[in-house]
C-alpha cells in the first residue's frame, strides 16, 4: 500500500503564542518561522492579525521572509478580521486564511446567542469573503469535539461548496477520547458530500493529555493534516506536540504515513522556541526533554552500556541529540561508574572499581548528580591519583589504575 503524506501545520506562533507570558516580537517570530521552514513544515500559522498591530506586523514580516512554505493567518468569521488577515498576507508566496466559528451548542447559545442556521450562513459568508483575498481558505469549526456530527457534516458540506480548501476539526477543549475523535473524522469522511476535494485537519488540545493520541486517531481515520506546536505549547494545557506526532509516524512505518519533517532539527528548534517564549521544557518531555535520552538507574544503565536498544526505542541522533547519557546517581551501579570513568580517560581494574564504588555511593547519597570533577575527587580520596586539579578533565589520555 502506498504511504500517505501527512501535512504538518505548525501553530506555535499563533496558538502557542497565546499562552500567558509567551509574547514574541516580530523579529523573534521571523527567526522561529525560518527555522520552521528549515524543519520542513507545510504550513506556518503566523498569527491573528486583527488582534494587535504587532501581530499584523509579524504576519507581514513572516510572509516576506518565507519562500516555499504556506503562511497562514487566523481570523474570526467576520469581514473586518478576514480583510486584515488578507492584507497581512499580501507578500506571502503561498497565503492561507484560516477562518471559522464555534459550532457546538454551548458556543452557539452562550458565546454567540445565535442559531444553527445563522452559524451556517455566517460560515459560508466568511469563506466566500476570504476567497476574494486568497485561493487557499481553511475553515475551522471551533469546539468540533463537542459538536453534533450531523450538524458538523452540514456545515462542512456548505463551506466546501463555498470553496474551502481545508477543514479543521478542533477538539478545542481537549475532551474527546481518541476513539471518539477518530470516529468523528470517519463519520465526516463517509457522510460529507465533496469531502474528498478538501484536506481534513486535526487540531487537538491537551487538557486530558490526549492531544497526540487524538491527532493520531484523526489521521488513521482519514485526516491529512495535523495542527501542532513545538514542545506542545498552546492554550491552557497546550496542543499536540509536533515532535511527538512526527516521531510516532516515523517510528511506526506500518501505519503507512510519512511527513516531510527533518527530525534531526528537533533538539535545536525546541530549545529556540523555549528560549524565545520563556516556556521551560519539562525534563521528562517526550523527544525533547533533557531526560528523554538519559539513563540513571543501575539496571537500565547496565543494559544501555551493553546494547542501547535495551532501553532506547528512538535513536537520539534522529532527533538531533548527539548521544544518550549515563547520569550517575545513588541508584547507579558499577557498570555505569566504570563506563563514565572510561569516558574521562580512567580505566579502572576490578579492585580499584570496588574501592571507588563504595566512596562514590557515599558521595551520591549527598549529591543529586555526580559530575566528572566529582569522579576525579573520588579517585583522589581513594589514593588512586594525586591532585586532579593539575589535570584537565578534557585530557582523556588513557590511565589504567
Ligand atoms: O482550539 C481551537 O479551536 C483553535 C481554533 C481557533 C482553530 O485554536
Ligand atoms: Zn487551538
Amino acid at each position: 500500500m502506498e504511504k500517505r503524506r501527512i501535512q504538518i501545520f505548525d501553530t506555535s506562533l499563533r496558538d502557542g503564542e497565546q499562552v500567558p507570558g509567551c509574547k514574541l516580537n516580530a523579529k523573534e517570530k521571523v527567526k522561529i518561522a525560518k527555522k520552521l521552514e528549515e524543519l520542513g513544515v507545510d504550513v506556518i500559522e503566523a498569527g491573528f492579525p486583527i488582534s494587535s498591530p504587532g501581530d499584523y506586523e509579524s504576519v507581514q514580516e513572516i510572509s516576506k521572509n518565507i519562500s516555499h512554505t504556506t503562511v497562514c493567518a487566523l481570523s474570526r468569521a467576520m469581514e473586518k478580521d478576514i480583510k486584515i488577515a488578507g492584507e497581512s498576507l499580501k507578500y506571502a508566496k503561498y497565503p492561507r486564511i484560516h477562518t471559522g466559528i464555534g459550532t457546538s451548542n454551548v458556543h452557539i447559545r452562550y458565546k454567540f446567542n445565535s442559531t444553527l442556521d445563522k452559524i451556517i450562513d455566517q460560515s459560508m459568508e466568511a469563506v466566500k469573503y476570504a476567497k476574494k483575498f486568497v485561493e487557499d481558505v481553511e475553515f475551522y469549526a471551533e469546539d468540533a469535539g463537542r459538536t453534533d456530527n450531523q450538524f458538523l457534516s452540514k456545515i462542512c458540506e456548505n463551506v466546501i461548496k463555498c470553496g474551502a480548501t481545508v477543514i479543521n476539526i478542533p477538539d478545542t477543549t481537549g475532551c474527546c477520547l481518541p476513539e471518539e475523535y477518530g470516529k468523528k473524522i470517519q463519520f465526516l469522511m463517509e457522510n460529507v458530500k465533496g469531502i474528498h476535494k478538501v484536506v481534513i485537519s486535526t487540531h487537538c488540545h491537551d487538557d486530558l493529555g490526549l492531544s497526540t493520541a487524538n491527532s493520531l486517531y484523526g489521521i488513521i481515520n482519514g485526516a491529512q493534516q495535523v495542527e501542532c506546536t513545538i514542545n506542545g505549547i498552546g492554550e491552557r494545557a497546550g496542543n499536540t506536540s509536533l515532535e511527538e506526532i512526527v516521531m510516532i509516524i516515523k517510528q511506526n512505518p506500518h501505519l503507512n504515513f510519512f511527513t516531510n519533517i527533518k527530525t534531526q532539527c528537533f533538539a535545536d528548534i525546541s530549545r529556540l522556541v523555549s528560549k524565545y517564549t520563556g516556556m521551560k521544557i519539562p525534563a521528562n518531555k517526550a523527544i525533547v526533554g533533557i531526560n528523554a535520552f538519559s539513563h540513571s538507574s543501575g539496571i537500565h544503565q547496565d543494559g544501555v552500556i551493553k546494547k542501547k536498544e535495551t532501553y532506547e526505542s528512538i535513536n537520539p541522533k534522529d532527533v538531533g541529540v548527539n548521544d544518550s547519557s549515563i547520569i550517575l546517581t545513588a541508584r547507579s551501579g558499577r557498570a555505569a561508574l566504570k563506563y563514565r570513568y572510561q569516558q574521562i580517560g580512567y580505566f579502572l581494574k576490578k579492585n580499584s572499581l570496588d574501592l571507588v564504588y563504595s566512596i562514590f555511593l557515599k558521595y551520591a547519597d549527598r549529591k543529586k548528580e555526580i559530575t566528572d570533577k566529582d569522579l576525579e575527587t573520588i579517585l583522589e580520596k581513594a589514593n588512586l591519583i594525586k591532585n586532579h586539579s593539575s589535570r584537565l578533565s578534557s585530557d582523556i589520555s588513557r590511565h589504567v589504575i
